[in-house]
């Protein structure tokens, strides 16, 4: 006998299924009706041989619904298991889109080479956080709202001062942007909309100031402050490279590096941006969350590859040693860095795309040996059996090391690069996921594995 509707499932006993309609349009398969097949997936519990129908929403079934699969009424119910979020849509999100097997990348639809080619950073920040590409009002609005919030409180000249000489600039940085949720209570709103719109502005404005302090303070050279007559990008390099209050910009270094922020701006769920989610998730500030952003960036699986990739082109140190590292990495001593990802499963987009930028900064700067290299390891592992079978790929952050290492930024700063490419990425993932009512304080489950209930054993006894 049918158990009835519970929640968005239905349960059956075997013998009643058979009569089910989704059951008879099951059986029917050979020759559909158009429009007649359910868009559901039929369970059968063979512990309890209750059969059931959970609905499928695109392409996905809600996870919650395996919870009234039960023993009895005391059963907790079923869970799905995901360590790492292998198969596990944890929001609905309308601003980018991945295709990991045809290696394609948009931002809100829009592919990413011609936004890569055509659009500033700040228009593609506005793209992210608005969903659609702003008009030339809309940007010069935008720009200026930008330049208004530069600066820093000058308080934070002196805790950036207390760290040592050589601290990480990430450690740094993931520091001192969350230390601006002190300087702006205010950002705790963030139920409230016109509040989110201000601390979006306030962050994507201060986070050139904070990351340009870090590599100042471990070169040991003056902080320089924000200049407004300068464009975003051309502000941020000033503030990075001026000494003795002048710098010689090279605009098309400062293009590279717009075009390498660009493609860094968002990637859908990563680990940073479910960092991101996940803080920003418990209704914290958007300054506290988006340094839990930063933390997760700073791994070497992560934003931490580029800075990897350059220490291993460091390790080869010559051509001729690459077959011996092809090698050891295939006997599991160590990862080819900058190869693989989780999504793509074919040439990462934006790897493509960096290897152009690279041949426009090597006009410019002459030729770094460590490319010659990179592309004979590239070369070989394409046509290694190992690396082909598993789908490893150069990713994003194979060659934008070497791109930035030739524009004079130090190995433990190509992370903070990522960190401001990446950041309206996570603004708009963070506020996307504040409008979403679906969304709660994300909790996972988990399935205990240590020991029941014991004694307590006093520690004489021990
Ligand atoms: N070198 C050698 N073997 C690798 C590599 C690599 N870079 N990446 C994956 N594999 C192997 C891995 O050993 C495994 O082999 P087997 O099936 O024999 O055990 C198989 O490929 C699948 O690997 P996985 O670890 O299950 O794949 P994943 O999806 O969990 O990992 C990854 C993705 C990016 C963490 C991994 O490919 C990796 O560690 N790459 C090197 C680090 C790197 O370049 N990270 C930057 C990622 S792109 C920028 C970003 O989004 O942060």
């Amino acid at each position: 006998m049918p158990r009835g509707r519970i929640g968005v499932l239905r349960a059956y006993s075997s013998s009643a299924w058979a009569s089910h309609p989704a059951a008879l349009a099951t059986a029917k398969m050979a020759s559909p009706a158009p429009g007649i097949m359910p868009d559901t997936l039929t369970i059968t519990d063979n512990r309890t041989g209750l059969v059931y129908e959970v609905p499928i929403e695109d392409g996905a079934i809600r996870a919650n619904a395996l919870r009234q699969i039960k023993l009895d009424e005391d059963d907790f119910g079923l869970m799905s298991y995901d360590p790492a979020f292998m198969n596990t849509a944890s929001c609905r999100s309308a601003i980018t889109f991945i295709d990991g097997e045809k290696g394609i990348l948009r931002y809100r639809g829009y592919p990413i080479e011609p936004v890569a080619e055509r659009a500033s950073f700040l228009e593609t920040a506005w793209l992210l956080l608005e969903g659609e590409l702003p008009t030339q009002d809309e940007l010069s609005a935008w720009e200026d709202e930008v330049r208004t919030h530069t600066y820093v409180h000058t308080n934070v000249t002196q805790f950036l001062d207390g760290f040592r000489h050589d601290a990480h600039p990430m450690g740094m940085l993931l520091g001192a942007v969350g230390a601006l949720s002190t300087f702006y209570p205010d950002a705790k709103n963030s139920a409230d909309q016109e509040s989110r719109s201000l601390q979006r502005g306030r962050l994507i404005a201060k986070f050139p100031t904070l990351a340009d302090w870090s590599f100042r303070h471990t070169h040991g050279l003056p902080y320089v402050f924000p200049r407004n007559d300068l464009d975003y990008i051309g502000n941020f390099v000033n503030m990075t490279f001026e000494i003795g209050g002048s710098h010689e910009p090279n605009p098309v270094l400062q293009h590279a590096l717009e075009i390498l922020l660009i493609l860094h701006a968002d990637h859908e769920q990563n680990c940073s941006t479910n960092a991101v989610r996940g803080v920003g998730s418990s209704q914290v500030d958007p300054f506290s969350a988006v340094s839990a952003g930063i933390a997760a960036l700073y791994g070497p699986l992560h934003g931490g590859a580029n800075e990897a990739v350059l220490r291993m082109l460091d390790e080869i140190d010559h051509v001729e040693n690459i077959p011996g590292f092809i090698e050891s990495v295939k006997a599991g001593k160590g990862r080819l860095m900058g190869f693989g990802h989780r999504v793509y499963k074919s040439y990462d987009p934006r790897a493509k795309l960096i290897k152009q930028v690279a041949d426009d900064v090597f006009e410019q700067t002459g030729l770094n040996p460590k490319l010659q290299i990179a592309l004979e390891l590239e070369r070989i592992a394409l046509e290694d059996e190992y690396f082909v079978s598993r789908k490893l790929y150069p990713n994003v952050d194979f060659y934008s090391g070497i791109i930035y290492q030739a524009m004079g930024y130090p190995t433990d700063y190509f992370t903070v690069l990522f960190a401001l490419g990446r950041l309206p990425g996570w603004i708009a993932q963070w506020d996307e996921m504040l409008g979403d009512s679906e969304q709660k304080i994300a909790r996972p489950r988990q399935i205990y594995t240590g020991p029941g209930e014991r004694e307590f054993v006093p520690i004489h006894a021990r």
